[in-house]
Order: C-alpha cells, then structure tokens, then sequence
C-alpha cells in the first residue's frame, strides 16, 4: 500500500542559498510527524512546498503514490491543508463567518464574504457542516461573536476550524502553539488530538514547543539547516547529540 505522502529527496533554494536539502521522508494515513528544527532550519519553506505554495527545485512529493497538481488549491482539494504561524481574522465578522468564507472557498466560489455581507448565500446544510467543525474544535458556543473578541488559543482553532473544511488527510500545522500559555497549549493538544481521532487526517506538526510535539506526534524528524539531521521517536531525536547542538541549546 502506498504511504499517504512521501517526500522524496526535495530541494529548495532562494537565490543560490539552499534552504530546503535532501529532505525524504513518509507519513502513513492518520499517522502524525512532529517537525522540527531552530528558527531559520527551513520548516516553514517545506510546508510551502508540500502545499504547492513554492515549487520545488529537484526531488518529488507524491500523495497516495501520486504526483500533485501545482496550485495550491488544487492540491488543498487533494485533501493537502495548513494553517500559518500568524492568524489573520477580518473585523466585524463572526467565528462561524470565517470558517464558511473557508468552506465556499475551498469549493471554489469567488467573493465569498461579498456573498455573506449581501444576502447570506450559504446553505443549511453549510452551516451545519461548519458548526459540527468549530464543536469538534471547542468553539461550537462561541460562533456568534466576532472572531477578533477571541484568545489567541481560540484564534488558533478557528484557524484549524478553517484548515478542516475540506475535510483534508494531511494537515500542516504550523507552530499551533506559538505564544499560547501553558494551559491555552494543553487545550489545543486536546483539540488537536481529538480532531485526529474523529477526522483520521494524519498531521504534520512544526513547534518549537517539545512538550507538544511530544504529546501530538507518533514519529519526529528534526531540521538543520535544510537537512534532516535525525529521525525516529521523540525520545531518539531529543537526545541525538547532533540535535542537542544544532537546535536544543538554541531554543526558547
Ligand atoms: N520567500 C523567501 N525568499 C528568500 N528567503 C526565504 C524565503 N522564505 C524563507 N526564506 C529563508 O529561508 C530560511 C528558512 O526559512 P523558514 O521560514 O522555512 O524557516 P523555519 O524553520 O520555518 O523558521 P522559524 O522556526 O523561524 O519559523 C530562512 O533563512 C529564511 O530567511
Ligand atoms: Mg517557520
């Protein structure tokens, strides 16, 4: 059976510096890797390239056994989502508008907040599909208000509420934990646990937060300098003395 992405031998470079190098590895169905790697290692840039954002210089990235399209959107309706380091949410308009706007985008329909601002064209059956996302991320009482009132933890659901409405496999999580304190972190754990054990979308999880990667991901594979320097468990790849060097000693 083939894996649900491999990455195969993938390079990047912008303007002769090589920031992505010989970077290979495969993620199973409902299978979660933890990324990781000091600022600058190059985890962001191959989260662009796996999600069609940046074309790859040499190397290969193939979902079940197949190559993918080069638009994002279309690889986004391959069942490839992400969400970003920073959250960006428009004034005035509800929690539940942002994960519709997500929605009908994901469908391909243009102008979706025009669509919403002049005579709400979304269906029941939309909106449904929406609350049941933003229940399973514990924003389900909180769809009425206007997303920019939230938390920066219950930011960063909405933003996974929107990665989910394609009901994607692979889901590139970039730094979910980025200025959440220690509670509002054990709560996205949560969530994103439970949003892997009800959708079976396998997660790939950059964080430079060891206590989340270690609760979320099954396998982890550490970056430096656009290399993979180890792979393996969490346990493995924490105490690999190159690791230790390169990024341990570096990280806040
Ligand atoms: N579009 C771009 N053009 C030129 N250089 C870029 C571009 N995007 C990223 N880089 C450079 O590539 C390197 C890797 O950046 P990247 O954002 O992938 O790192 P990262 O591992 O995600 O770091 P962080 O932990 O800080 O988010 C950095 O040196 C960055 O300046
Ligand atoms: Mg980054």
């Amino acid at each position: 059976m083939n894996h649900l992405l491999e990455v195969d031998d993938v390079s990047k470079s912008f303007g002769g510096h090589a920031v992505v190098r010989h970077v290979s590895f495969v993620l199973d169905a409902g299978a979660s890797l933890g990324l990781v790697g000091s600022n600058g290692a190059g985890k962001t840039t191959l989260f662009r390239c796996i999600a069609g954002e940046l074309p790859i210089d040499s190397g290969s990235i193939l979902l079940d056994g197949a190559a993918l399209p080069s638009r994002p959107d279309a690889r986004a309706r391959r069942g490839i989502a992400r969400t970003f380091q920073i959250v960006e949410l428009f004034g005035g308009q509800t929690v539940l508008d942002h994960v519709l706007v997500a929605l009908q985008a994901h469908q391909g329909r243009q102008g979706p907040w025009r669509d919403l601002v002049h005579g709400g064209r979304t269906s029941s059956s939309e909106r449904e599909k929406c609350m049941n996302i933003l229940a399973l991320v514990g924003l389900a009482d909180r769809a009425e208000i206007p997303a920019t009132t939230l938390s920066l933890g219950d930011r960063r659901a909405v933003e996974l509420a929107r990665a989910l409405v394609g009901e994607p496999r692979l889901l590139l999580a970039d730094e979910p934990s980025s200025g959440l304190d220690g509670e509002e972190s054990r709560i996205l754990i949560r969530i994103l646990n439970r949003v892997r054990k009800e959708t079976g979308v396998a997660v790939i999880l950059v964080d430079h937060d060891l206590g989340t990667v270690k609760a979320v991901a099954d396998t982890v594979i550490a970056m430096d300098a656009g290399a993979v320097i180890a792979a393996g468990s969490y346990e493995t790849v924490v105490s690999n003395p190159q690791v230790m060097s390169s990024w341990l000693g570096q990280s806040s």
